[in-house]
């Protein structure tokens, strides 16, 4: 990737001007972003506390902006709000009641449209249902559902109630969900009987049952059954009968700036996911204030954020960020090319989508497919195109702002991950672009690449990606973990690490290279090696395993492992299989091996450490670097 990008770099337009048609109040020139982004860091208090009062509806001020005892900080101190008041409630006594919210669209392109008026009347009868069954402020609840307006209200419902929403990804296997529920504590357990996927039913109620078989903690388990009539279980309750008597009235719970609106477990170095936790003030804030900035939004706009409720991505830009914003937004179920290669753009023709916001993975395997698809149809109501997850390449990049984006749209490549709840590096869409560079810093986020000294690197010289000091949406602990969370600033005594590598060049565009951990982006979703590891190991026939990334054309990244098996095992191809699926129970089809290998030794440090490095240099027939430290 490192050679294309030079080659486009050093052509004649590799800087692309930003589109003329950008003209709103979130537009920032050059010269205003500079001064006020100097002011955002040096009086962080001003800048955030005057945003804060003029973005947020609140129940009781705040009084007091930050405060920054290393490595700990909190916003908005003594504030009182309830995110869902800002966004639902004040929309409606805005006259919004009848603005649409949600356009559903399922894989028939059948649609569902819901008001914001009807949402919030949906969602407070879910949260009296819950109130019902005894969930109160500070209970833990996991939600695991297909991509649908009653997924979004279910989590908006915990919100409303105070209840710590753990949402976890459909594809994630049953011993995923179940360490999930377990390590949360959750009691009650929201699912839906299957998602739509490639025009077919996948299961997710067998997934909750087999999740919490002989699982006591949990006590309800509410089921949208959908289009499905089943027998349920004592302690399960049909969605529908749940709420169909409730009050469409539910006052939102007063909660503390500071007070825990969820947790979602992303992955770390050790075999098990962390339980990121954000409050609520903060990610209101920075949720609402960034999806305005980022996709330059005047109000009106139809918004449309491919990624699915279950990662970060879901819950700031689908959820949080638009609704506090009062947009209108698509959500589609199912495959992106089901059933057929043009589905995505036949719904941006018919909803006249003004804001896409999609991952690299869509986008090169859009370009497999090729340009015919979306030249079929309209896609002049674009104005601004997203990337996130992965470094978008600018092959991609290139195709996306041609065939997509018709040479006419923003391109905004959005750097950040379930840690910061929102966008830390990107362009604005009134600012130049470089296909290949993230871009610039957020207002008020103070970014540096540095060495391991703690110097700031000079400009394109390799090294770490850091965040100098607190901003409102970071996360404030990993639940039950609290040295986990202090690793994020002690690691570099001082600052955020990111975890990525990271080059700056002259104006201060920031590239991202990877994640300088044992971490992969497989579709630019975030897996640890040693958790894929010890699913492997897992499997009777494994004595040892090491995984690696290898780059993968579609995918970005996709998994390769090299096992050591236990005596009198054979490696062969049924050995293969089985080992798979074993990976596929363990933690979902994303954590799946493309490549299995079966080894004599794997090479290691004298510490014992496996040097995975090796491993990808020899797989990828490249130099393997200094060797002093291997055992063997
Ligand atoms: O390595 C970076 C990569 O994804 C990581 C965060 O993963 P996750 O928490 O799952 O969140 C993904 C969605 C926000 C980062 O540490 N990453 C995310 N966005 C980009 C990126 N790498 C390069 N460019 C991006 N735009």
């Amino acid at each position: 990737m490192g050679d294309s990008i030079n080659k486009i770099l050093s052509e004649e337009g590799s800087v692309f001007k930003a589109p003329s048609n950008i003209v709103s109040e979130a537009n920032l020139s050059v010269e205003n972003y500079n001064s006020l982004y100097k002011k955002s860091i040096e009086d962080p208090d001003t800048f955030w506390g005057d945003l804060a009062k003029k973005e947020l509806d609140w129940f009781q001020d705040f009084n007091k902006v930050r405060d920054w005892k290393y490595p700990n900080y909190q916003w908005f101190l003594d504030g009182k709000l309830n995110i869902t008041y800002n966004c639902l409630d004040r929309h409606i006594k805005n006259g919004k009641r009848n603005q649409v919210a949600y356009i559903y669209v399922d894989e028939n392109a059948h649609e569902v449209k819901i008001t914001y008026g009807e949402l919030l009347e949906k969602v407070n009868k879910i949260a009296n249902g819950l109130k019902s069954l005894g969930v109160k402020k500070g209970d833990t609840v996991t939600i695991y559902m297909a991509m649908t307006i009653e997924q979004i209200a279910a989590i908006l419902a915990c919100a409303r109630i105070g209840a710590i929403h753990s949402v976890v990804f459909g594809g994630f296997s049953a011993q995923a969900l179940r360490l999930r529920i377990e390590d949360a504590k959750s009691e009650v357990v929201i699912c839906s009987s299957y998602t739509q996927r490639k025009g077919k039913k996948a299961e997710l109620k067998s997934i909750v049952n087999e999740a919490t078989k002989d699982l006591d903690l949990v006590r309800k388990i509410i089921v949208d059954s959908r289009d499905e009539n089943f027998e349920l279980f004592e302690r399960e309750v049909d969605l529908n009968d749940l709420i169909k008597s409730q009050s469409a009235i539910c006052e939102p719970e007063v909660m503390d700036s500071e007070d825990p609106l969820f947790i979602l477990y992303t992955s770390g170095t050790t075999g098990k996911p962390k339980g990121v936790m954000h409050t609520t003030a903060g990610y209101n804030l920075y949720t609402h204030f960034t999806t305005k900035m980022t996709f330059d939004i005047k109000g009106d706009e139809v918004f449309w954020c491919t990624a699915d409720p279950g990662w970060i991505t879901g819950h700031s830009y689908i959820i949080y960020g638009p609704l506090s914003n009062a947009l209108t937004s698509v959500i589609a179920e199912g495959s992106p090319v089901h059933p057929n290669p043009d589905r995505f753009w036949s719904i941006v023709e018919k909803y006249r989508v003004n804001v896409f916001y999609t991952a690299p993975t869509a986008v090169r395997m859009f370009m497999k497919l090729g340009e015919k698809w979306p030249k079929k149809h309209d896609l002049s109501s674009l104005k601004v195109l997203g990337s996130v997850g992965e470094p978008i390449n600018p092959e991609a990049w290139l195709w996306y702002h041609k065939n997509i984006g018709l040479e006419n749209c923003a391109i905004v490549d959005t750097w950040w991950q379930t840690e910061t709840g929102g966008h830390m590096i990107s362009t604005y869409p009134s600012f130049d672009t470089k296909p290949g560079r993230a871009g610039i810093p957020m207002l008020g986020v103070e970014v540096d690449v540095i060495d391991k000294d703690g110097n700031s690197t000079k400009p394109d010289e390799v090294g770490l990606l850091v965040i100098k000091q607190p901003w409102p949406s970071g996360l404030r602990t990993c639940w039950g973990e609290p040295q986990r969370y202090e690793k994020y600033w002690n690691e570099i005594e001082g600052f955020y690490f990111a975890g990525d590598l990271a080059t700056k060049d002259k104006d201060n565009y920031i590239m991202i290279l990877g994640r300088a951990d044992d971490t992969l982006s497989i579709s630019g979703h975030r897996i640890g090696t040693a958790e894929v590891e010890s699913a492997l190991v897992a499997h009777r026939a494994v004595a040892e395993a090491a995984v690696i990334g290898l780059p993968h054309e579609i995918k970005g990244e996709c998994i390769a492992a090299f096992l050591i098996l236990m005596e009198e095992e054979v490696p062969n191809d049924q050995q293969s299989s089985s080992i798979k699926e074993k990976v596929r129970t363990e933690l979902g089809s994303l954590a799946v091996p493309d490549e299995i290998h079966f080894v004599d030794s794997l090479p290691k440090t004298r510490s014992g450490k496996i040097m995975r490095r090796l491993l990808k240099a020899n797989r990828l027939g490249e130099d393997p670097g200094d060797t002093s430290t291997l055992e063997d």
